[in-house]
């Protein structure tokens, strides 16, 4: 325990905020800690406070008296009401300047409102991403902070030094104002929404077409974690296949149930990109693949009893095979962060937020959920050109794409002639083709809405919308 100020506060004592805290006071930092009930501030005092300078508090107030000027304190509640509630009984406590920060996974439109009413209270309210689960928010996560500038000149040199580093660096930079640190965060969980889809369908593929047993495709993704999918997410893919269940003992992932569960950050994700007109089919067929994976009532009535292809194994080389499906799991995945990407840059014009997409990219290279060897890549392509209208059209990501694309173009034929469902591989393959087109089949779409509607089109050849007189003698006018 501490006598001198603390430099930083943490409320919300669940395992997420008691790991914060601890990584906080582990780098030398005096944290106050609090939570509601207080047996789990008694409790972290009791096993961790020997970690570093720890100052209970009993309440809220007693946590603000016991921080140094300008108070930072951190939330780590429930997002929604929860926030609000420590909000409102934070905010009469504090001085002009203190920093109050959300640590949680807030939407970042809540933030945005949270930023202004505080600000106009001369407070400073930071939403702030913060990825890597229990393990990262004690051993060093992925920091997304947005707020003001002169927050994260207080906050920079104590969230920098609790971040995970890459290289020395840390992965933590300031997003930008009110929202965007919260804006970010979700697209990185829509990104792994994506990612985990994708890694799903290749393994349910590699299982259904050659089938592998759970043991066997465990060292397929081991071996392609030494390789260009190097990633946290495909080192614990091949951790669970390799795991047995200690009650049956058959492969784990045998047991559990195939529903998959969602807290809403990937949905919220794919509604925001939709208002944002940024398509991101990559995280909407992960969403929707969820949605699916749960409807118990529409798939017990299917099962067994809509027709498939009568012959599910596929006439396939099992190497070669397997090779496909890395190809086709690397340009899907690839297709999804251009995806994410260009949802960032549309947020952050849209807000004004001046967001640094090849920072982004540093940000996760390491901490979170999404760490991955090809980040670099990401943040290599940004850098040759930060004006880059889509990552795919990067020299590497271009070359990528090209040396997989007809074992990505095979593999979704064959997904579809087997009757395996690999709605991610065939969306982002739908994608870079409607990318890629010189001409889209939308001019049939305008020629059908002027018809029915008069809704007009524009001409390849003239500036200007036009009508065409459908019902009477199909004179073009301009509109
Ligand atoms: C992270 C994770 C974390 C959480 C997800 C899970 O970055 O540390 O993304 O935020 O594990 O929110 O989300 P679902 O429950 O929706 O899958």
């Amino acid at each position: 325990m501490s006598s001198a100020p603390a430099q930083i506060a943490v409320t919300g004592l669940a395992v997420m905020g008691r790991n914060l805290a601890r990584n906080l006071a582990r780098n030398g930092f005096r944290v106050a800690v609090h939570n509601r009930s207080k047996s789990r501030t008694d409790a972290l005092i009791e096993e961790f406070g020997h970690e570093g300078e720890f100052t209970p508090a009993d309440d809220l107030p007693a946590l603000v008296a016991s921080l140094e000027q300008p108070r930072k304190i951190i939330i780590m509640v429930k997002a929604g009401e929860p926030t609000d509630a420590v909000i409102d009984e934070l905010v009469p406590l504090l001085d002009e300047g203190d920093i109050v920060v959300d640590a949680g996974n807030a939407h970042f439109a809540d933030t945005r409102r949270r930023e202004n009413a505080l600000r106009e209270k001369g407070l400073h309210f930071v939403g702030s991403g913060v990825s890597g689960g229990e393990e990262g928010a004690l051993n060093g996560p992925s920091i997304m902070p947005g707020g003001s500038p002169e927050s994260y000149a207080a906050l920079g040199p104590i969230l920098t030094k609790i971040s995970a580093h890459v290289n020395g660096e840390p992965c933590c930079v300031h997003v930008g104002p009110d929202g965007a640190g919260h804006f970010v965060k979700m697209l990185h969980n829509g990104i792994e929404y994506a990612d985990m889809q994708l890694i799903a369908e290749a393994y349910d593929l590699l299982r259904q077409v050659l089938g592998l047993s759970p043991a066997e495709l465990a060292d397929v993704f081991r071996d392609w974690n030494s390789g260009d999918l190097e990633s946290f997410l495909i080192e614990i893919t091949a951790e669970v296949l390799s795991q047995v269940d200690p009650t049956t003992g058959g492969p784990f992932v045998d047991v559990v149930l195939d529903q998959a569960e969602q807290k809403g950050t990937g949905r919220w994700t794919v509604q925001v990109a939709l208002d944002l007109g940024i398509p991101v089919s990559g995280m909407a067929e992960a969403v929707f693949g969820r949605s699916l994976s749960g409807d118990v009532v529409r798939r017990s009535a299917a099962a067994g009893v809509l027709p498939g292809p009568a012959e599910a194994k596929a006439d396939v080389d099992r190497d070669a095979f397997i090779e496909d499906v890395r190809h086709a799991l690397y340009a899907s995945k690839l297709v999804a962060y251009a995806q994410g990407f260009d949802a960032i840059r549309a947020a952050s014009e849209q807000y004004d937020w001046d967001i640094d997409l090849g920072a982004m990219a540093t940000i996760w290279r390491g901490g979170c959920i999404i760490r991955a060897r090809f980040l670099d890549r990401i943040k290599e392509a940004y850098d040759r050109n930060p004006a880059l209208p889509s990552l795919l059209v990067d020299d590497y990501f271009k070359e990528a794409v090209a040396n997989g694309q007809e074992a990505w173009r095979r593999v979704v034929a064959t997904a579809a002639s087997v009757g395996v469902p690999a709605p991610g591989f065939s969306a982002a393959l739908s994608y870079y083709d409607g990318l890629r087109a010189e001409r889209l089949p939308a001019a049939l779409i305008q020629g059908l809405r002027d018809l029915f509607g008069a809704h007009t089109y524009r001409r390849v050849d003239r500036d200007g919308a036009f009508h065409l007189d459908w019902s009477g003698d199909r004179t073009e006018s301009p509109a």
